[in-house]
C-alpha cells in the first residue's frame, strides 16, 4: 500500500476559512523552515482569496509573499488554488492573461496548481490546464463536489475520465461546502480508483462536524492525499487538525510519517497568533462551531455567515430561516450550480432578493443574468424556459466556451496601467483587481495612498 500523504492548508484555506485570509507574510515566514521539515506532501499557500486579501486589506505584494515562502521552503511542494478562467478574480479573463498568470505563478515558486470550475464545465479549465502543462507545473483538476439529482456518481466518474483525458496529473474531490458524507466519500473514492490510476486528493471542511469521518472512510477506500490544517487554524469552517489525523493514521500501514515534534512546534507558534485574531474579533468563535444548518441546506459555512451579516445590514435578521429555505429553490431553478465561489455568493444574493423584495426574481443581480445567458458556462442541469424568461426575457443564450468571446487583453491592460506597473506581476494584479490594484501599486512604490474602495461589495470569498 502506498503511503498516505498530507497537504497542509493553514496558509491558504485555513486562515481564509477562519480569519478572512488576514494572515500576514511576517506571521508566516518565521515558521516556514519548520513546516518544510514535517514531511508534508505539499503546503497550500497561495491562490483562492490570498491574492485579493493581500492587495485589498494587507497592503502586501502577493507575489513577494510567494517568493519569500519559496525561499524558505526548499523540500516541500507549494500548492495553489485557481478558479479556472476566473484565475483569482471574479470574471472570465482572456486566454493570454490566463497563460501569463500561470507562467508567473510557476516561475515565482508554485509547483502544484489545483484548478476547478464552479460549474464543472471543463471548457473553463481548458486554458489553465494548457498553461500549467506548458510551464511544467503539476496540474491537479478538482471536481466541485455537490449533491443534486444530476450530480450522481456516474456524473463524477465521467468528469474524472474527461479530466484525465485532458491531461490532469491528479484529481481532487473538492468538497468546499462540507456536504460530502463518510459513506458517500468511501463509495466515490472507491469507484474513482477503479477507473483511473491518477492520485486522488480529498478536500473537505469541518462545518457540519463529519470531516474526520469522511477522511477515515476515504482513506479506507484508498484516497492518496488529504487536506488538513494545523490545529490553531483547523475545525469549524476550516479543515480537520493535522496533528490529530497524523496520529490517527500513524497507526495504520499507510502511516503518513509526519514529524510530530515539528507539528507541535508549528501549532505552538500559531496559537498566540490565532488568539490575537480572536481578541481582535477577526476570528469569530461562531465559525468554530458545528453548524447543522450546513447539512440541512447544503450550503457552505461561509455562505451562512455572509447571509446573516447581509440580513443584519438590512435589519431583517428574522428572515434568516426563510432565506435559507429559498437557497435550495434558487439553486434548483438555476440548474443546480455547486455552491462555490462565485456561485455561492450569487445564489445567496438571489435568495436574499427573492425573500426581501417579496416577489421571486423581481430583482436579479447582473451576475445571475450573465449566468443565465451562459456567460459562466453550462449549467449542470437545464434551466427551465419559465425561469429563463423571468430573468433575461428573450435575450440570447450563448453555448460556446465563454472565454472565446474575449479578445487578448494583457497588452492593453499593460498600457492602461502604464508606469504604475514595474513588472508583469504588477500588471496581473491590475488585470485581476482593477479597482484595488492602482492604490496598492501606488503604495508599493511609495506614492500617495488613499483608502481602497470595495469592488463587488456582496462578494466575500468562501471555498
Ligand atoms: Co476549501
Amino acid at each position: 500500500m502506498n503511503q498516505l500523504k498530507i497537504t497542509e492548508t493553514a496558509l491558504r484555506d485555513g486562515h481564509q476559512s477562519l480569519i478572512a485570509t488576514r494572515l500576514k507574510t511576517e506571521e508566516i515566514v518565521p515558521i516556514l523552515e519548520t513546516m518544510d521539515q514535517v514531511g508534508y506532501h505539499s503546503l497550500e499557500v497561495w491562490g483562492g482569496a490570498t491574492f485579493d486579501a493581500c492587495i485589498r486589506f494587507l497592503d502586501e505584494d502577493p507575489w513577494e509573499r510567494l517568493r519569500k515562502i519559496r525561499s524558505k521552503v526548499k523540500n516541500t511542494k507549494l500548492q495553489m488554488l485557481l478558479r479556472g478562467q476566473n484565475l483569482l478574480g471574479y470574471r472570465n479573463y482572456a486566454d493570454d492573461t490566463v497563460d501569463r498568470f500561470i507562467e508567473l505563478s510557476i516561475k515565482n515558486g508554485i509547483d502544484i496548481i489545483r484548478v476547478f470550475d464552479a460549474l464543472n464545465d471543463v471548457r473553463n479549465i481548458e486554458a489553465s490546464m494548457k498553461a500549467i502543462k506548458k510551464y511544467k507545473g503539476h496540474c491537479q483538476c478538482a471536481i466541485s463536489y455537490t449533491t443534486s439529482e444530476v450530480h450522481t456518481t456516474d456524473y463524477y466518474l465521467k468528469l474524472v475520465k474527461t479530466m484525465e483525458n485532458m491531461g490532469a496529473d491528479s484529481i481532487c474531490i473538492k468538497d468546499m461546502a462540507g456536504v460530502l458524507t463518510p459513506y458517500n466519500a468511501y463509495d466515490l473514492v472507491k469507484k474513482i480508483k477503479e477507473i483511473t490510476t491518477l492520485p486522488i486528493q480529498l478536500h473537505t471542511h469541518c462545518t457540519s462536524g463529519i470531516a474526520d469521518m469522511i477522511y477515515m472512510k476515504a482513506v479506507e477506500a484508498g484516497v492518496d492525499i488529504i487536506d488538513t490544517a494545523i490545529s490553531p487554524f483547523s475545525g469549524g469552517t476550516s479543515q480537520p487538525p493535522t496533528e490529530s489525523l497524523a496520529v490517527t493514521f500513524s497507526e495504520m500501514e499507510r502511516n503518513p510519517n509526519l514529524d510530530m515534534e515539528k507539528l507541535l512546534k508549528i501549532s505552538e507558534y500559531f496559537k498566540p497568533i490565532r488568539d490575537r485574531y480572536m481578541k481582535e474579533n477577526i476570528l469569530n468563535p461562531k465559525v468554530l462551531l458545528t453548524e447543522p444548518q450546513a447539512l440541512k441546506y447544503q450550503v457552505p459555512g461561509g455562505m451562512l455567515s455572509n447571509l446573516l451579516s447581509q440580513l443584519k445590514q438590512q435589519n431583517a435578521e428574522d428572515k434568516y430561516e426563510e432565506v435559507l429555505k429559498e437557497v435550495p429553490r434558487v439553486r434548483k431553478d438555476l440548474g443546480y450550480p455547486p455552491l462555490v465561489t462565485p456561485m455561492s455568493q450569487m445564489v445567496g444574493t438571489q435568495a436574499l432578493f427573492n425573500v426581501l423584495s417579496g416577489e421571486r426574481y423581481k430583482l436579479v443581480p447582473k451576475e445571475i443574468k450573465d449566468y443565465v445567458r451562459g456567460q459562466y458556462g453550462k449549467a449542470p442541469a437545464p434551466i427551465s424556459e419559465d425561469i429563463r424568461e423571468k430573468i433575461i426575457g428573450n435575450e440570447e443564450v450563448i453555448t460556446i466556451r465563454p472565454a472565446d468571446l474575449l479578445k487578448p487583453e494583457f497588452e492593453s491592460m499593460k498600457k492602461e496601467i502604464g508606469d504604475l506597473a514595474k513588472c508583469d506581476e504588477d500588471v496581473l494584479a491590475y488585470a485581476l483587481f482593477p479597482q484595488v490594484a492602482p492604490k496598492f501599486l501606488e503604495s508599493k512604490y511609495g506614492k500617495k495612498c488613499d483608502k481602497v474602495e470595495d469592488e463587488i461589495s456582496y462578494i466575500t470569498v468562501t471555498m
